[in-house]
C-alpha cells in the first residue's frame, strides 16, 4: 500500500503551481493538521523545499537530486513515457522487473529504475557493469503496433535518441557503433538491450533496457574494461544530475518513437547514419562461423547493417557484431 508520505508528495507534485491547504491535505490523507506539518518537516530534512504560507497552505519548490519515483515524475514534461515508474535502490536487473511486470500488464511507457543493478545484462549473455548511483540503467517497457521482425527497429531509434540527449544537452560528440553501442572518444559509454515478447505476427511487449555510464570516475570502471569503456563525466569533466538525464532522456524518445510508429523508419535511418561510427570505412564482421573484413556502407530501409565485401558484393546482415580494435565486441 502507498506511503502516506508518498501520498502527500503525489497531492502536493499535482499541484505544484499553486498552495494547497492543509485543510485539504488533512482531509484527503485523513491525517491530523499537525501530523501533516510533522510530514511536512521530515520532507524538508530529505531534501525537499516546501514553502508554507498562512491562509494559503503549502507547496514543494524544490526535490532533492537523488533519483525516486516522485523526484523523477517532478517536471517530467511527457504524455504517457514514465506515467508509471517504479524505482529501486538494488535490484538483479530492470530487464527482469521489467519482464515481470509486463506479463502482468504493465501500461504502455512504464519504466524501472535502479540505482545499482547486482546482475546487469547486456548483449549476447554478456554481463553490464552497473554502479551505485553512478550510472542510468533503466528499462522501458513499450507495446508497439509493429511487427515482430521490425523491432530491432526501435533499439536503433533508442540509440538515436541517447545520441542526441548526448549531442545537444550535454555537449559531447557520440558516435553509434551498430547496432547500438554509443561511443565517445571511440569508446563506449551506452548500451541498449531490447528483448521481446511476440507471437508470430503480434508483439505483447518490448523491454528497451539502457545502460548509460554517467558519473563513473576512471577509478570507477573496473581495469578490464578501461580501455574500452567511458562515462559521460570522464569526457567533459562535469558531473551530471542523474534523474535530470534520465527525464532528458524520456522527453527525447516519447516524441521520437510517436515519430517512428507514425512515418515509419526512414528519419531514424538517416539520423543513425549520421551518428554511424565507421560508416565508409573498413570493419571486422564476426558471425557464429566467421569472421572477415568489409567496407560499412549504412544501413539498409530496414536497419540491417549493410556491407560491401571485398568482391564488391554488397550484403545485408541482421545478426553479426562488428569491432575495431581487432579482438572482438566490447564487454562493458
Ligand atoms: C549492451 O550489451 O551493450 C547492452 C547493455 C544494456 C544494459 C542495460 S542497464 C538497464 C537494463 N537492465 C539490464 O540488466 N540491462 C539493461
Amino acid at each position: 500500500m502507498e506511503s502516506t508520505r508518498n501520498k502527500l508528495i503525489k497531492l502536493l507534485a499535482e499541484n505544484n503551481s499553486s498552495y494547497i491547504s492543509g485543510q485539504r491535505l488533512s482531509e484527503e490523507l485523513q491525517i491530523s493538521r499537525a501530523a501533516i506539518w510533522k510530514h511536512m518537516k521530515k520532507l524538508e530534512e530529505d531534501g525537499y523545499k516546501v514553502e508554507g504560507k498562512t491562509k494559503k497552505g503549502y507547496r514543494i519548490i524544490e526535490y532533492p537530486a537523488k533519483t525516486s519515483e516522485n523526484t523523477l515524475h517532478w517536471g517530467l514534461q511527457t504524455k504517457w513515457l514514465g506515467e508509471k515508474i517504479i524505482h529501486r535502490a538494488s535490484i538483479t536487473s530492470t530487464q527482469h522487473l521489467a519482464h515481470q511486470l509486463a506479463s502482468e500488464g504493465a501500461p504502455h511507457g512504464t519504466i524501472v529504475i535502479a540505482d545499482e543493478q547486482t546482475k546487469g545484462k547486456g548483449r549476447m549473455n554478456r554481463s553490464w557493469y552497473s554502479s551505485k548511483h553512478k550510472g542510468i540503467w533503466m528499462s522501458i517497457i513499450v507495446r508497439p503496433e509493429i511487427l515482430p521482425y521490425m523491432a530491432p527497429q526501435l533499439t536503433l531509434l533508442a540509440a538515436t535518441v541517447l545520441a542526441d540527449v548526448l549531442d545537444a544537452q550535454l555537449g559531447v560528440k557520440p558516435q553509434i557503433k551498430w547496432p547500438n553501442d554509443l561511443l565517445i572518444n571511440q569508446k563506449k559509454t551506452a548500451g541498449i538491450l531490447t528483448e521481446m515478447q511476440a507471437e508470430q505476427d503480434q508483439i505483447q511487449y518490448i523491454v528497451l533496457g539502457m545502460g548509460i555510464n554517467v558519473n563513473h570516475t576512471s577509478d570507477d570502471i573496473p581495469d578490464e574494461l578501461r580501455n574500452k569503456a567511458t562515462s559521460i563525466y570522464i569526457e567533459s569533466k562535469q558531473e551530471r544530475s542523474i534523474k535530470d538525464v534520465i527525464q532528458q532522456i524520456l522527453q527525447a524518445f516519447e516524441p521520437a518513437y510517436e515519430h517512428y510508429i507514425k512515418h515509419g523508419f526512414s528519419d531514424t535511418k538517416d539520423k543513425w547514419e549520421s551518428y554511424g561510427f565507421k560508416i565508409g570505412q573498413e570493419i571486422n564482421i564476426n558471425t557464429m562461423r566467421n569472421s572477415w573484413t568489409a567496407k560499412f556502407n549504412g544501413i539498409a530501409s530496414d536497419g540491417a547493417l549493410l556491407i560491401e565485401n571485398d568482391d564488391g558484393q554488397i550484403k545485408k546482415m541482421y545478426s553479426a557484431e562488428i569491432d575495431w580494435f581487432g579482438e572482438g565486441e566490447t564487454k562493458c
